[in-house]
Order: structure tokens, then C-alpha cells, then sequence
């Protein structure tokens, strides 16, 4: 039986994201399959946003990214590392907040309305495992409490769920 997550629409950006890793930590358990659990993730995070359109993991195979468990429109189901905003952020290991697509120069057009992003990577034992993508269809969707609480779940996923 999943947990139950009910959001509030009147309850500020950061404690949206403070419910939301209650219910995550509750949520995903290393007994689960690993699909199951990103699943899970990736749907508790729509959840609780209206602002976003696309959220979803791109996995590294050694190689390069695919496409993993995420909610929303269709999208690519490969990313090359370094390209993208997705690829950058795999090879830098580093969040990137891009405020309008249109200004990343390499950004990759999965979806034509979306205006900014947020990807976060996700390590296990300091090795890539995989990024967080997040996408809006409005400009300046993301900023450092996204960064702050995205990254705190990707820690929560790397040291409880993945055990690196
Ligand atoms: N825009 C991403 C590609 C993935 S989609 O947004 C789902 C990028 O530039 O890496």
C-alpha cells in the first residue's frame, strides 16, 4: 500500500518539498525494485507540483543516458554524455538551473512548450548513476530551493536506496 501525499495548495514552495521527503522516505525502501522505486519518486514529485511537465530520470549504462521512469510526454530515449543539459549535468556531476531553454545553447527539445529546467545527478558510491530532469512550460520555473531539496532527494536516494 502506498503512502498517501496530499499537498496542500496554499503551503509555500519549501514546505511542499518538506512533506514531499517525509512521504519519499516512507515511500521507497531497498526492498523494492529499483524501477519501482524511481517510479514511485519521480510520481510523488508531479504530485506535488503544478509547475511541472516532465519529470524523469535519465540512467547511465556505462555509455551514455537513457530514458528511465518519469511522468509526462513522450521524450528521447538516449543522451549522449555532454549534451543537453542532461548530459552536462552527468559529466559535471553538478545541478544545473537553466531559467530559459532558449539561452542553453545545446538544450534538447523534447517537448516544444517547455521553458526551463532544473537536473539534478544522482550518484552511487561517487559514480554517476543516473540524472533528475525536471521540466516547466513557464520561464524561471526552478531556483535554489528546488536545487536545495532536489539534491537532498537524490542524497536520499544514493545513500538509502542505491547504498552508495
Ligand atoms: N531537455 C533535456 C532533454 C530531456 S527532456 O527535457 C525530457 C536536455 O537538454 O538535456
Amino acid at each position: 500500500m502506498a503512502e498517501k501525499l496530499i499537498i496542500d495548495k496554499d503551503l509555500t514552495e519549501e514546505e511542499k518539498y518538506l512533506k514531499l521527503i517525509l512521504v519519499i522516505k516512507n515511500l521507497l525502501t531497498p526492498e523494492d525494485h529499483l524501477i519501482s522505486n524511481l517510479a514511485n519518486l519521480v510520481a510523488a514529485i508531479k504530485q506535488t507540483f503544478d509547475k511541472i511537465s516532465w519529470v524523469g530520470f535519465y540512467i547511465f549504462n556505462g555509455t551514455e543516458l537513457y530514458l528511465g521512469p518519469f511522468q509526462g510526454k513522450i521524450a528521447c530515449t538516449r543522451i549522449a554524455l555532454g549534451r543537453g543539459v542532461c548530459g552536462m549535468s552527468a559529466v559535471k556531476k553538478k545541478s544545473i538551473i537553466v531559467p530559459d531553454v532558449n539561452k542553453f545553447a545545446d538544450h534538447i527539445v523534447c517537448d516544444e512548450s517547455s521553458r526551463s529546467e532544473i537536473v539534478v545527478p544522482v550518484l552511487d558510491n561517487g559514480n554517476l548513476f543516473a540524472v533528475l530532469d525536471l521540466d516547466s512550460t513557464e520561464y524561471n520555473s526552478f531556483g535554489e530551493t528546488d536545487k536545495h531539496y532536489l539534491e537532498e532527494i537524490c542524497n536520499f536516494l544514493s545513500m538509502e536506496i542505491l547504498k552508495g
